[in-house]
């Protein structure tokens, strides 16, 4: 067990590290010439981009990767892309036609809820591709087209890395399609291609903030329970470091898009009660501090997850975590990694089983 380990405490940390060369694998193949693109897959993304509406399909964590997927794919490529959950998609009556797109994403390839939705889609004559980590599994083999993640086997059941290269795997679909759609430039493509590749070295620089992680974890043992909050790929990244967070440590925590706090949420806000914010968009920046003020003033403890540039004024939040510098539209994959350790330091520092979390398995193969 030590040895698999490979010298961690943990599968959890064993993978959070493994991270910037699970990306170097899943991404070097599909990249040729600068450019993405998905031959060696079979893939024909002239045929990708002629499609109505993509819809993303998962569960979990995958579902996660999904949401960046969709904020990427729809601001860059202008296709309209949906995302759901693959045990809500099913039992809808989804409107899908033979002129649409159904990406399933998967890390087991054997998760029931998205089987069945890949079934359905074939059923209703779309166009299904699988993003999958698991070589041969059943989504896999059922889906018309398949992108594997090569994230390695992912052991602790609290997923990091397959998370990782799935978000990679969008942003090489999206850069593709908004070239293929004429919404980028050839040259455009080339750099956002060449940032993302770059962007293995900035996730393991994102791992050097670990003891400022384990910092803000200490802080977070004797909560109740606690926000995640950020606004558009933020409010994505949210989701995934607020399921992080209560998966391992069972600490209630919910993440809520930053604007719509006042619509009920603030009203949980008591003094001491800990928000993480994540604003890496400059663009909702101001908006999003604004709303770390409306927390900040009615007692919360701030953790701000922010890029390196971003003005923050005195006061605004109790512990600031800097990330390294990466092109904005790329910065969920750089600020995953302090929430990740986040979590797992505060399970750490909890004696929590930390790849063992109870009630939960790796792979969910029944309804
Ligand atoms: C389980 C795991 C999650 C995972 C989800 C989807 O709930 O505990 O970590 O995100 O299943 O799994 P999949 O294999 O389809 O990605």
């Amino acid at each position: 067990d030590a040895a698999e380990k490979g010298g961690y405490e943990h599968f959890m940390l064993k993978e959070i590290h493994e991270q910037p060369t699970a990306v170097r694998t899943t991404i070097t193949p599909r990249i040729v010439n600068g450019m993405p693109d998905f031959a060696s897959d079979g893939i024909d993304i002239n045929k990708l981009s002629s499609y109505r509406q993509i819809f993303i399909v998962a569960c979990g964590t995958a579902m996660h990767a999904g949401m960046v997927g969709k904020y990427v794919i729809e601001k860059m490529a202008r296709v309209s892309v949906t995302v759901d959950i693959a045990s809500e998609f099913r039992y809808r009556d989804p409107l899908i036609t033979d002129k649409d797109l159904v990406i399933v994403i998967s890390q087991s390839g054997e998760t029931a809820d998205t089987l069945a939705v890949l079934k359905l889609a074939k059923e209703m004559k779309a166009a299904t591709l699988a993003v999958v980590n698991v070589k041969g599994s059943s989504i896999a083999r059922e889906a018309d087209h398949v992108i594997y993640t090569h994230a390695g086997p992912e052991i602790s059941v609290a997923s990091t890395k397959a998370y990782m290269v799935q978000v990679a795997v969008m942003y090489l679909i999206a850069f593709a399609l908004s070239r293929e759609t004429g919404h980028i430039t050839d040259a455009q493509c080339a750099e956002f291609t060449e940032k993302l590749k770059n962007i293995p070295a900035v996730i393991e620089e994102a791992i050097g903030l670990k003891d400022r992680c384990q910092f803000a974890a200490s802080k977070l043992l004797n909560a109740e329970s606690l926000l995640y909050i950020g606004r558009g790929l933020d409010y994505a990244l949210s989701m995934e470091g607020s399921l992080k967070l209560k998966e391992i440590s069972y600490i209630h925590s919910e993440s809520y898009a930053a604007g719509e706090l006042k619509h009920g949420t603030i009203s949980l806000i008591t003094e001491g009660m800990p928000v993480i914010a994540v604003a890496t968009q400059k663009s909702i920046v101001e908006k999003t501090i604004s709303n770390i003020k409306e927390v900040k003033a009615r007692g919360a403890m701030v953790i701000l997850v922010c890029g390196k540039d971003i003005e923050v004024e005195d006061n605004v939040a109790d512990i600031i975590i800097r990330l390294p510098e990466a092109d904005e539209v790329l910065m969920p994959m750089v600020a995953a990694v302090p929430l990740q350790l986040i979590a797992y330091y505060t399970a750490v520092l909890k004696g929590c089983d930390v790849d063992k979390p109870r009630n939960l398995a790796k792979s969910v193969t029944v309804e």
